[in-house]
């Protein structure tokens, strides 16, 4: 049978995964609230459709930073690509080249960096830094991706400390004793044994430690993240280039928000002045269209791309994407939007909300 939606893909990896490995991408923190309202949160939106606006041609073409895409449809850092597939994270990026998007490369990847570039060199990559308490291990970082052509440096703030996730902990899940963390590892000892190299996350990070990064790059920076109007106030005032409303996928702190709720809060504060991205519960095309109502640049899609992987590596994930983004593609056509600029709030029913 096909797979025709992102759930058939979601199926499929279950059957496909050990246990422990369909836990650790379903993974979430404490009692997965926050997850299921991802999903929920969207559900509850209801569309205000125009028509008679001749959509025989419908461009889902953007930018993101400047740089187009095909569609506003992008690829979340997740770590471990390893675990659905065997060149993990080459098989990502080779997928979002040829559907045209971003990925964005986690710290905590399978593959080093160099590997993921030789393998796509054109591709259009972000980083995503999991800050390292070793300041001089994130200058090398960030100098490596700069130099490899990232174009842009996502910090993730959420992540002070990881979430409590409770089926890891019953599965014994131990990614150190499995997986490399490749990056975290200077060129002498990426070669070497043993590979058990831990990150260190740097739980002390704050507002004040971002001048230091605009100091050491020239790369955009982009906080993942953030939920509240406060922040999003922040790091305009500290020159950030864009936010990804994010609640990690329901992985950190349980009980916030669904993104797709959060997301206007933080629009509202930005006023226009930076670019703001959501992830977090996008699962079809109307989803797409009802975060850039709400005022989403992009989505970013995390545990879909690990379904995909996990079916077929690279053609797995080019499937998942160019089903979102027909999806989305036949929503504009049905709601009456001939580009992505003509997507607004008049899409949305709020007297339902
Ligand atoms: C298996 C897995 C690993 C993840 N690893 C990272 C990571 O390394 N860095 C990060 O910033 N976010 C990470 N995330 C969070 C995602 O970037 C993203 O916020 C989330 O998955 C979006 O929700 P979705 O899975 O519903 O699309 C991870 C999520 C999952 C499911």
């Amino acid at each position: 049978m096909p797979l025709v939606c992102l759930k058939d893909f979601e199926a499929h990896a279950r059957e496909r995964l050990s246990k422990s490995s369909w836990d650790f991408i379903e993974g979430v923190a404490d009692e997965g609230i926050t997850k299921d309202d991802n999903i929920a949160a969207f559900k509850k939106i209801r569309l205000r459709p125009r028509f008679l606006r001749d959509v025989s041609e419908v461009d889902t073409r953007t930018t993101v930073q400047g740089e187009e895409i095909s569609a506003p449809i992008c690829i979340s850092p997740t770590a471990f690509h390893g675990i659905a597939w065997p060149d993990g994270e080459m098989s990502t990026a080779r997928a979002a080249q040829a559907v045209g998007i971003c990925y964005v490369t986690s710290t905590f990847s399978s593959c080093t960096l160099e590997d993921i570039v030789t393998s796509v060199p054109k591709g259009l990559r972000w980083f995503q830094l999991y800050v390292q308490s070793d300041w001089q291990l994130n200058k090398q970082l960030i100098q490596r991706v700069e130099s490899l052509g990232f174009k842009a440096l996502v910090i993730t703030v959420d992540a002070p400390i990881i979430g409590k996730r409770r089926e890891d902990i019953r599965n014994q899940f131990n990614l150190k004793k499995r997986l490399l963390l490749q990056d975290l590892r200077s060129p002498t000892e990426r070669n070497s044994m043993p590979c058990t190299q831990s990150s260190s996350i740097n739980a002390s990070l704050c507002w004040n430690n971002l001048s230091w990064f605009q100091s050491i790059t020239q790369l955009p920076i982009i906080l993942k993240g953030i939920l509240t109007k406060e922040d999003a106030e922040l790091a305009v005032k500290h020159n950030v280039h864009g936010i990804i409303v994010s609640n990690h996928g329901g992985r950190q702190l349980d009980e916030v928000p669904a993104s797709i709720d959060a997301l206007s809060e933080v629009v509202a504060a930005v006023k226009g002045k930076i670019e703001v991205y959501l992830d977090g519960g996008v699962r079809t095309g109307t989803d797409v269209l009802k975060a850039l109502a709400l005022g989403a640049k992009c989505i970013f899609l995390g545990r879909p791309i690990l379904w995909g992987l996990a079916y077929k590596g690279e053609d797995g994930v080019e499937e998942v994407l160019n089903i979102l983004k027909n999806e989305f593609h036949a929503s504009m056509s049905l709601a009456g939007c001939r580009s992505v600029a003509e997507i607004n709030r008049d899409l949305i029913q709020f007297s339902k909300l």
